[in-house]
């Protein structure tokens, strides 16, 4: 590959979190990032302006030109942002496409937070070379799911609003019940927080019947703390990329021309 070439496939990932926004170039053909990533505060409240506000200074800071790819914690469809569980709802319809490339005078692709996760880890982490169903699931204050088949991402599932069966004790969103920010607000042990993470993945099995569950969010360095309580058909392992998946996996949605 010529140093040309070699600069095109190094885009900008910006990912978008409840406390943090997180920025670096990446370099598309390994999924290592190519500078160290910056990191900023998530405003409060994290209003659509404001977030842009923070993006652009955290696209100041890590200095390089060219095409960036956003993650939001929400369903974006065709640029626009349809649902905020987890982030302010001033966001719901918002063409966030537009939004950022007038904030940051650049071309930008936005996609689901865990969807860029997601295909990080399938393109790069512990899903690289597998075929079949996989589902990634990252945990965290909310659930996020990326749903694929033979590494083909079938975009925004949502999966952590699944409600747990008829006549589980649980109602509503398995993510108010087996999300990590669950674990910390009922103060949870890790065996506890376990048993509610075993039925999640056995409703995700019993539904979608993957051939490879990844878990991955901040939760997924942890894994040999609650994956030894899991038993399931389905084969279940933690992500490998961690904290930069959602970086790798917005660069990987920048627009290329
Ligand atoms: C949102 C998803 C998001 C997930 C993880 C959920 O509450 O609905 O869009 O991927 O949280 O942030």
């Amino acid at each position: 590959m010529t140093a040309a070439n070699a600069a095109t496939r190094s885009v900008i990932g910006v990912d978008i979190g409840g406390t943090g926004i997180k920025g670096a170039t990446v370099d598309l053909d390994t999924g290592e990032l190519t500078v160290a990533r910056v990191r900023v505060l998530t405003p409060e409240p994290s209003t659509p302006d404001a977030v842009a506000a923070v993006v652009a200074d955290v696209l100041d800071q890590v200095g390089a030109d060219g095409p960036v790819g956003l993650t939001l914690p929400s369903v974006v469809t065709g640029g626009v942002v349809r649902t905020a569980a987890n982030i302010d709802p001033g966001w719901i319809g918002v063409n966030a496409v537009d939004l950022f490339g007038h904030a940051t005078g650049r071309t930008v692709g936005v996609v689901n937070d865990a969807d860029a996760a997601g295909i990080a880890e399938v393109r790069f982490g512990a899903g690289a070379g597998r075929r079949g169903v996989i589902i990634v699931v990252t945990l965290g204050t909310g659930i996020g799911s990326g749903l694929f088949v033979d590494g083909k991402l079938v975009p925004n599932t949502e999966l952590g609003h699944l409600h747990l069966p008829h006549g589980h004790p649980h109602h509503g969103d398995a993510e108010d019940f087996a999300a990590d920010s669950a674990r910390e607000r009922d103060g949870l042990t890790w065996e506890e927080y376990a048993h509610r993470l075993q039925q999640y993945l056995e409703l995700l099995q019993s539904l979608f019947w993957p051939d490879l569950i990844i878990i991955g969010g901040g939760i997924s360095k942890k894994a040999d703390k609650y994956l030894p309580h899991i038993t399931l058909d389905t084969e279940v392992v933690p992500a490998s990329l961690q904290n930069d998946a959602g970086i790798v996996g917005a660069a990987m949605f920048a627009p290329i021309s």
